[in-house]
């Protein structure tokens, strides 16, 4: 390793990536494993077999039994023609295994009590149930008017809220073949419109994941992983143009089809959504990389190394590096990406360079590093990834920082300069700088911009992209701390009556108009567009943690329990403080639901949060140091300004 990042150092320094490299990354599809078609089972519609399909069908419309494969395919795999059947029957046997991972039994009891407790029986509660424990809690707390044993009661509510969190998400859990592989986007049942929010989000359930591998419930996620990986390289076109090998899908759904030829029977198909069928036909591109960060938290949290270490995991994850890192035309060792690429899914004005991409992409790419099993045939993929892990952390904490200090530097910016050397290296406008953040900037603190591009920073504060930095440690510590500051003092803005804003400020008038399309679900201080996002709970409380700075996180916590429960845990809110459930929220939002657990889960125990935090090791901070020595811009300046971003 230690050869291989000093090499990539020196590249890096000396400005030569090896021009094999793309050509290499690209090409290499020996080792891609073929994925079949559909991955299906059947089942036969009489019998006792269908018996316990109906049994089961309450969960999530899912049917439940046993199974055969269908849909044959062929292909080649390490350059070998493969069997058709022998590939099925594999496929079978590999499903079979994913689904019989033993999990100590613990939980599983836990799931077990919980669902008779609630006459479950493996369907989804019904809607009076949760009904029924809130009127329960209503009614404690309003016998206590007087205030006696207040903060007994006010414990209970809260225990009953976590109480009724896990029980809708174990409602929202969704089964393929017997076997549970993810979590339904949103449990609404007052909601009939509801679009592709009955699919299984792959963002969506990474909070989902986690909150049930703190719980030692590890056989959802390991499924969720196999099954994911195995709809990586499904072949899907839009308008005969498929997307890249390695591509993660932004959903999937379990649909239940009849099976061809046989009227008495069906099957169960896993249906993935590249973006072909989604809203303004976005790419998922942060879809892979999350999967990388669920993957190894698998492996921290339930010590079950086997996972990443199977071929196929390890070749599902060089194909997403193989697709992140492959050369273009770009001139940032950021990541290029079309507008709605991530959790912000429709038009914002975040093409380019976003940061919630930079900061996950950051983290993927040591997540990777950490679980990359050594072999001859992945140098030069390590290479690449040490090449632009310090090229991409250079950048971000240079380029993407702000602060009064920085504002006033770039307040007093000299354009058009053409040179190797030059301080305003990407021609930025002083004139930029929008009245809102003259204003808005804290003397304390500071944060990472939305986004870069030649003459042009995006001002806008976007939270998942900054708190991700931080728990990723793309933001260095001292920027970490000043990103905590800001969250600190601009709490009004940022969390208000719900935590957590996805973005501040929004666009209006004008800017809406043009940036976002007239977008009507995106109107200011609604939706992607300035709404606030309960979900966001579960990586501010990450980030705290990683920062040890729980207060914070325990506030915007208790901030969220006021509200959460009673209004059915919406997707978002709407206005400046939070003030409204969003327009258009779905309740029983499932990654809301997971967020405020997660964020539980970790207050209660902060060293949890490691599974998902990453530390740069000494190397890369050796290389680091070396490229900021190199930097020309510390040459230029002036002794004084030596401090010009914060190490
Ligand atoms: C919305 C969100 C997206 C989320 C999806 C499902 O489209 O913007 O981030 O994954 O809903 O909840």
């Amino acid at each position: 390793m230690s050869m291989v990042t000093s090499k990539a150092v020196l590249h890096v320094l000396s400005g030569a990536v090896p021009q094999s490299l793309s050509s290499d990354l690209c090409s290499s599809n020996s080792d891609l494993v073929f994925y079949s078609k559909f991955l299906v089972k059947s089942v036969k519609k009489k019998g006792p077999k269908h018996l316990r399909s109906l049994k089961c069908s309450g969960m999530s419309g899912c049917q439940i039994g046993s199974y055969r494969c269908k849909c044959l395919g062929g292909g080649l795999y390490r350059n070998m023609p493969i069997d058709r059947l022998k590939l099925l029957s594999c496929k079978c046997q590999q499903a079979e295994s994913v689904s019989g991972v033993d999990t100590g039994g613990g939980n599983e009891a836990w799931f077990v009590d919980n669902a008779k407790k609630l006459n479950l029986n493996g369907s989804i509660p019904e809607f009076e149930d949760v009904e029924k424990l809130k009127r329960e809690n209503e009614a404690s707390m309003s016998n206590d008017k007087a205030g006696t044993g207040k903060s007994t009661f006010a414990a209970a509510s809260v225990d009953s809220f976590e109480e009724e969190a896990w029980e809708l998400l174990q409602a929202s859990m969704v089964y393929y073949c017997g076997s549970p592989v993810g979590t339904i986007a949103a449990n609404d049942p007052t909601n009939s419109n509801v679009l592709n929010y009955d699919q299984v989000f792959i963002r969506d359930f990474i909070p989902s994941g986690i909150a049930f591998l703190l719980k030692g419930e590890y056989d959802i996620v390991r499924n969720f992983i196999l099954h994911t990986l195995q709809l990586q390289s499904w072949e899907k076109t839009m308008d005969c143009h498929s997307p890249g090998q390695g591509l993660m899908p932004a959903s999937f759904k379990v649909r239940t089809v009849p099976l061809d030829g046989d009227d008495l029977a069906t099957e169960e198909v896993l249906d993935p959504d590249f973006g072909e069928a989604a809203i303004g036909r976005v790419a998922p591109v942060d879809s892979g990389l999350w999967w990388i960060i669920l993957l190894r938290a698998y492996g921290k949290c339930s010590g079950d190394l086997s996972v990443q270490e199977r071929v196929d995991v390890q070749t599902g994850i060089k194909m997403i590096l193989r697709l992140c890192l492959a050369d273009g035309f770009d001139m940032f060792p950021t990541l290029l990406v079309t507008d709605g690429s991530c959790m912000i899914d429709r038009r914002m004005g975040i093409h380019g360079h976003p940061l919630e991409i930079q900061a996950l992409f950051y983290s993927a790419l040591l997540c990777a590093r950490e679980m990359l099993t050594p072999e001859d045939g992945s140098a030069d993929l390590l290479r690449a990834l040490n090449n632009r892990l310090v090229a991409l952390s250079f950048h971000i904490r240079e380029y993407y920082w702000i602060d009064m200090r920085k504002l006033n530097e770039i307040y007093r910016y000299k354009t058009e300069e053409y040179s190797y050397d030059a301080v305003n290296k990407f021609n930025i406008y002083p004139d930029q700088i929008s009245p809102w953040l003259v204003e808005w900037m804290p003397n304390k603190g500071g944060y990472l911009i939305g986004n870069l591009q030649p003459a042009h920073m995006d001002f806008r504060f976007f939270s998942l992209g900054n708190l991700w930095a931080v728990a990723s440690g793309l933001a260095t510590t001292a920027q970490s701390h000043a990103i905590l500051d800001l969250i600190e003092a601009k709490w009004t803005d940022l969390v208000a009556e719900m935590p957590f804003k996805i973005c501040y400020p929004a666009l209006e008038g004008q800017e809406w108009q043009i940036i976002t399309g007239c977008d009507p679900k995106n109107t200011p201080w609604s939706y992607h567009n300035g709404g606030s996002w309960p979900t966001l709970l579960w990586q501010l409380t990450v980030a705290c943690m990683k920062m040890n700075r729980p207060e914070i996180a325990a506030k915007a916590v208790s901030v969220a329990e006021k509200r959460l429960s009673r209004d059915k845990w919406p997707e978002y809110y709407d206005t400046k403080k939070a003030r409204f459930i969003g327009k258009q929220s779905h309740l029983f939002q499932t990654w809301s639901i997971a967020g405020y657990l997660v964020a539980k889960l970790l207050l209660a125990d902060p060293d949890a949060a490691k599974i998902l935090t990453t530390e740069e090791d000494s190397e890369l901070v050796n290389a680091f140091s070396c490229m900021i020595s190199a930097n020309p811009r510390r040459k230029r300046g002036p002794k004084s300004s030596k401090q010009t971003y914060i190490v």
